[in-house]
């Protein structure tokens, strides 16, 4: 390893106002490693990225980079000087082409004029080095996000980049997906560009780092190599105790459900051509069925169409035994179904509407806007549950953009829990969430099943699937390809159906 750091920042403070989000931290990035930086949300990660990239100016330390005094204006000056970044949230145009996100901004040009053929023979050569099969003159937009976000990486290796910086890039990912990610990463890394990784992905981090540096609370913990530390050790320097959380996870059984009751939500035969074949799917009271299946199985597009945001071409529903349509998600909310969605920036938070404004909005818009939820009653809302989560900062009247992604993220499941629905779709919501609050997250969910609500459970992550599920359907290619339930519901078992497609379904 090159004994120069790329990179070195030192004494690095960043204030918004009251909150100190950076005090005095140090990074160290040398050519050729992969270096994570782990910390719990809001502990100060995307901000020190941003201080590097010249989106904060900071209030007080240095950056160098080769060794030499540097300040970015911002990111195109960062990305000049080879250092290129791929946030937290796509931040593409999801109604241009693949092609022209690829290349916006410099794009080929002959005599003056956009090279169109050129730009599409570039930005397959493009896809073909992150080995993407994307017909690069499709709109990004009908692409599922965690291909946005492998189109917005593969934008950042396209200009020269020494320095590469992800912020959680994988959240979104499948275990394929994040194979074929790291693949490049280490082929860039061997090519000796230095990268800098987000993850709350414990195992990830262990498997592509070299080293580490762990933030807690806007301060510098340490650096370590990353073979010389633990599991333990690392969770236990981000959160700064042991975590007792982590044990007792263990979920208590709900009480079933008596088998004469009606199921909260009977689905059968429902489908939508394209999306996902015609599916039977019955949700009881107290019950948690768990959705498993890669990214582009279906699973989300079911969700979908339980939720009334896209419309079924086949099938039927039953809510507690009566046939309804769901045409729309404001029906569906009328039926008592709610729905928080994977993509919370395009369906979910409000960035500049306040944390409080942002829990009440599905319950304000349910009970119409002529009337309005009073403010006290808003202000206890939004107390009781940033409390329950554990929301940071505790202040109900600070900006939602302003939070961590993470707690973003918090806020949105805290919106669809106020209205305790009878029905609680649930698609990725541990995503982008650290250790800690995954696990509060979950005994969460598990707590709302205990009081009688019926929940679909969505998640990459098949541990918690697993964990938190009394029965899984397991999808493949568009298809529901197993029911399990009781003790067939174990992550190999899973895993195999997802691989396999097993039989015919149970
Ligand atoms: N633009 C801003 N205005 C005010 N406060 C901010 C702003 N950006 C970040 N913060 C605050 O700074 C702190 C650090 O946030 P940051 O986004 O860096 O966390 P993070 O480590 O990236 O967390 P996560 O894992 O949730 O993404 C948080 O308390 C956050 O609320
Ligand atoms: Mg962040």
């Amino acid at each position: 390893m090159d004994r120069t750091p790329l990179v070195e920042m030192s004494g690095i403070s960043v204030a918004f106002g009251p909150v100190q989000a950076l005090a005095s931290v140090d990074l160290r990035l040398h050519p050729g490693e992969v270096h994570a930086l782990m910390g719990e949300n809001g502990a100060g990660k995307s901000t020190l990225i941003k201080a590097l990239t010249g989106v904060h100016t900071v209030d007080a330390g240095e950056i160098r980079v080769h060794g030499e005094p540097a300040a970015f204006g911002g990111p195109a000056a960062a990305q000049a000087a080879g250092i290129s970044t791929v946030y937290q949230e796509v931040n593409l145009c999801p109604n241009l082409t693949v092609a022209e996100n690829l290349l916006l901004g410099r794009e080929p040009r002959r005599m003056g004029r956009i090279d169109w053929r050129g730009m599409r023979r570039r930005a397959v050569e493009v896809l073909g080095t992150l080995h993407l099969d994307l017909d690069p003159s499709s709109a990004l937009g009908a692409h599922p996000i965690a291909m946005q976000q492998l189109v917005a990486i593969a934008r950042a290796v396209e200009v020269d980049a020494r320095v590469l910086v992800l912020d959680e890039p994988t959240s979104s990912l499948d275990a394929d997906e994040v194979a074929e990610l790291f693949r490049v990463i280490r082929r860039l890394r061997d090519s000796g560009v230095a990268i800098l990784f987000v993850s709350h992905f414990i195992e990830q981090v262990f498997e592509i780092s070299d080293r580490m540096t762990v933030l807690r609370n806007g301060r510098l913990v340490g650096e370590y190599r990353t073979a010389e530390l633990s599991r333990m050790q690392l969770v236990s320097a981000m959160v700064g105790r042991e975590l007792e959380v982590l044990e007792r996870l263990d979920r208590a059984p709900a009480e079933p459900a008596a088998d004469d009751q009606p199921a909260v939500l009977a689905a059968s035969g429902l489908g939508r051509r394209g999306a996902v074949e015609p599916v039977d799917l019955a949700v009881r009271a107290g019950e948690v069925v768990g959705l498993a299946g890669l990214l582009g199985s279906g699973r989300t597009e079911l969700a979908r169409l339980l939720f009334g945001a896209d419309h079924a071409d086949s099938g039927e529903i039953t809510v507690a035994g009566r046939s309804v349509r769901i045409r729309s998600p404001r029906a569906a909310i009328d039926a008592g179904i709610a729905f928080s969605s994977e993509d919370r920036k395009a369906e979910g938070v409000v960035g500049d509407l306040s944390v409080r404004a942002n829990i009440v909005l599905a319950m304000q818009a349910s009970r119409g806007w002529m009337r309005r939820i009073p403010r006290r009653r808003q202000y206890e809302l939004a107390r009781r549950w940033i409390e329950l989560l554990d929301i940071r900062p505790a202040d109900p009247d600070a900006l939602l953009g302003n939070l961590s992604g993470g707690n973003q993220q918090k806020v949105l499941l805290a919106r669809w829990l106020i209205m305790q629905p009878r029905l609680l779709i649930l698609d990725e919501p541990t995503r982008g969430i650290d250790v800690g609050a995954k696990a509060q997250i979950q005994s969460l969910v598990a707590e709302q099943a205990r009081q009688g609500t019926a929940v679909v459970f969505i998640s990459a992550e098949l541990d918690e699937v697993v964990r938190l599920s009394d029965r899984v359907l397991v999808l493949r290619d568009r298809r529901a390809v197993a029911e399990l339930a009781g003790e067939d519901v174990a992550v190999d078992r899973v895993m195999e159906l997802i691989a396999t497609g097993g039989g015919t379904r149970a």
